[in-house]
């Protein structure tokens, strides 16, 4: 069979399976297999696959009809233009999660533009480490604690770690919470992109979310917000003076995020919209910094 017969195939079944754009699916996994950039695709529309192509192609679409998300096919992911390693340990990282990586490495280099020395960043939760890292390129003054409960999502993020050579500055540990952090570990800036869906919203989750994503990294207890809540109570003894919190919340969110914050006395400082134009992140301190 041909490049152009065998994603036209392909096309159909994955439509039929439901999984969503349907098409490019099928062309990035091709692409995959052949290890060609997509585009050249189109230049090859007549070449005939290879026996060990076909199984090997074939072998992806029909895991991708049982609604395994493409990067665990392809097992990366590209963010912040960093490409990270990611498999069922970890929460693939969203498009709207490059949004609070730029405001945390815009925060830090604000910093350091005004004369801060050493820059303390905490990743509270931080999954594939792809916070951690992409933080770490764009601000080359940032030390980095990365934190998870996950065991198995911090091999993950090691790998990664150590695949942009960062190794020396990002540290990472098991912890639940703050709760292995000592009370002198002062941070510049915590990010956080926490577990945020309500309990009883994850059955119906997207198949490709539901049952690929690890729980752990979804579920944010009976309102979605019970990591908000424990930050809320725990980040301001471990800021710096003028220490900020950065941490993105789900569509619909803003106002309880805000709230529960406010509480604990925080002064939002800023809250961001994601590419759709909705509340995605906030920016908070505990005295008002020019962020
Ligand atoms: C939504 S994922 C975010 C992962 C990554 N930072 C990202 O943005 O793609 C949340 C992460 O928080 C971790 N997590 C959940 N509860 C935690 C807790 N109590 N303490 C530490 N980490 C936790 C999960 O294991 C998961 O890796």
């Amino acid at each position: 069979m041909t490049v152009l017969e065998v994603i036209q195939r392909s096309t159909e079944f994955l439509s039929r399976k439901g999984v969503d754009s349907p098409r490019l699916q099928a062309e990035l996994l091709l692409a995959h297999v052949l290890r060609l950039q997509r585009m050249r695709l189109y230049l090859s529309f007549d070449r005939e696959l290879t026996p060990a192509e076909q199984d090997a192609y074939r072998e992806l679409v029909r895991r991708r009809g049982q609604r395994e998300p493409l990067q665990h096919l392809v097992g990366s992911v590209c963010f912040c233009g960093l490409e990270l390693a990611v498999n069922r340990q970890v929460l693939i990282p969203r498009p709207e999660t490059e949004l609070l990586a730029e405001a945390g490495w815009e925060l830090l280099n604000r910093r350091a533009a005004a004369g801060a020395g050493s820059l303390r960043v905490l990743d509270w939760g931080t999954g594939s480490g792809c916070l951690a890292i992409a933080v770490a390129v764009h601000c080359p003054q940032a030390e980095i604690t990365a934190l998870d409960a996950s065991s198995a999502a911090l091999e993950v993020a090691a790998a990664n770690v150590a695949r942009h050579g960062l190794t020396p500055r990002v540290r990472l540990i098991q912890s639940d919470g703050f709760s292995s952090l000592g009370p002198a570990e002062k941070f510049d800036l915590i990010l956080s992109n926490p577990p945020y869906i309500p309990t009883a919203e994850i059955a119906a989750l997207q198949p490709e979310v539901r049952d690929f994503d690890p729980r752990c990294a979804l579920d944010g207890g009976a309102d979605g917000l019970d990591c908000y809540r424990r930050i809320a109570r725990e980040a301001c003894g471990h800021l710096r003076p003028g220490g900020q919190v950065a941490l993105e919340f789900g569509d619909g969110q803003a106002e309880a995020v805000r709230r529960l914050l406010e509480e604990q006395k925080w002064i939002v400082e800023a809250v961001r919209e994601d590419y759709t134009h909705r509340p995605r992140i906030l920016i908070a301190s505990q005295t008002l910094t020019n962020g």
